[in-house]
């Protein structure tokens, strides 16, 4: 496994396993509870020790229950929960304790490695007394590191000057529908580790594979989707860049995944990418220990930008209708 160093000495794993729908009927979001974890029997099996879950999720007791039962050392885990934005969490210092210690008491655990609030809300001074809170757990021991989560420049900004230091992470979206160039330049700059969440979207085995054909049927789709403007470069652009992820994964006789989280890794960010399968959990756990020059690495980067404007149209081309997309 490979690491990074956080700005207060911790160690974090290069990649971890997502776990947002683990646990749930059909892996939906919001679906009911289903009390099946093999996802992260088989994910300690391949090798994974840093799980990324959150208060949120609602599957905090399966995870815990199933990491405690695997009997590996609580030292080489490396446990990652968020504080939810809501009143009930955060609105005073009490509930963020209450909070933190439902979470420890489900998770089996006295610490948690990485606590985070999971989203910013508009009340910036609860903003910043929640992070003062969370400061404090940490010098009590409740969590080794503290971090932020969806948090733009501005905001990580309003910690840094009223409270005095950055969080160690910021987790938030980086993949070809939105890369968040800007925050994760200020977070290089200022120290603090981006984490990706959904590393994976945008590129699929579909959509890396295929090359869009302009019939007059998928333009009218785009445009429809685009209210009026006009799709087309956007769609080039999108086929340039995951034309690129196959011919660099084809290069290194590497999947399109694997392409992606060790891109990533070399950009200096952590990923937690979520697989149900054993097969993509190894894929995807081994990305970082392959190598990419630095030259296609530029490459793949210079193609992925420029790309983002319609992105709702893009997402819902290439996921949710993407078996329409294909008919056309
Ligand atoms: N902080 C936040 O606000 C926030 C928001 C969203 C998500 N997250 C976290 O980020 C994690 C990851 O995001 P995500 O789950 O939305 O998206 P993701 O990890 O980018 O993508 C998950 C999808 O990719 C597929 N996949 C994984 N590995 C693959 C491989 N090697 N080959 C082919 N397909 C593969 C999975 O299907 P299979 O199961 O078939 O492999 C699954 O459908 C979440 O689980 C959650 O922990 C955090």
């Amino acid at each position: 496994m490979k690491y990074f160093t956080l700005n207060n000495g911790v160690e974090i794993p290069a990649i971890g396993l997502g776990t947002n729908t683990i646990g749930k009927a059909d892996g939906n979001y919001w679906g009911d509870l289903n009390g099946d974890y093999r996802p992260i029997y088989t994910a300690l099996k391949c090798g994974y020790r840093m799980f990324d879950n959150a208060r949120g999720y609602r599957n905090e007791g399966g995870i815990g229950n199933t990491l405690y039962e695997s009997k590996i050392p609580r030292e080489e885990l490396f446990i990652i929960s968020k504080l939810p934005g809501i009143p009930e969490c955060v609105g005073s210092e009490a509930a963020v304790r209450a909070t933190i210690e439902d979470s420890l008491r489900l998770l089996r655990t006295d610490y948690i490695d990485l606590y985070m609030i999971h989203h910013p809300w508009s009340d910036m001074g609860g903003l910043v007394a929640t992070y003062e809170v969370l400061m404090r757990l940490r010098e009590e021991g409740k969590c080794r590191t503290i971090g932020v989560s969806n948090f733009t420049p501005d905001l990580l900004d309003l910690i840094l000057n009223r409270c005095g230091e950055v969080p160690s992470v910021n987790e938030y979206q980086i993949n070809v529908f939105d890369w968040h160039d800007e925050t994760t330049a200020y977070c290089k700059e200022k120290g603090i580790v981006p984490i990706a969440w959904g590393p994976l979207l945008g590129v699929s085995n579909f959509t890396a594979s295929r090359t869009w054909t302009f019939t007059p049927d998928l333009v009218k789709l785009l445009i429809q989707r685009s209210q009026g403007k006009s799709a087309i470069d956007e769609l080039n652009r999108y086929s340039g860049y995951t034309a690129a992820v196959m011919e660099i994964a084809e290069k290194y006789g590497m999947s399109w995944s694997q392409v992606q989280l060790l891109y990533n890794y070399k950009a200096g960010i952590v990923s937690i990418p979520k697989s149900f399968s054993i097969e993509h959990q190894a894929a995807n756990l081994a990305a970082v220990d392959r190598e990419m020059s630095d030259e296609d690495f530029n490459y793949l980067h210079d193609k992925a930008r420029g790309i983002g404007e319609l992105k709702g149209v893009m997402h819902a081309i290439t996921h949710k209708d993407a078996k329409m997309a294909g008919d056309i």
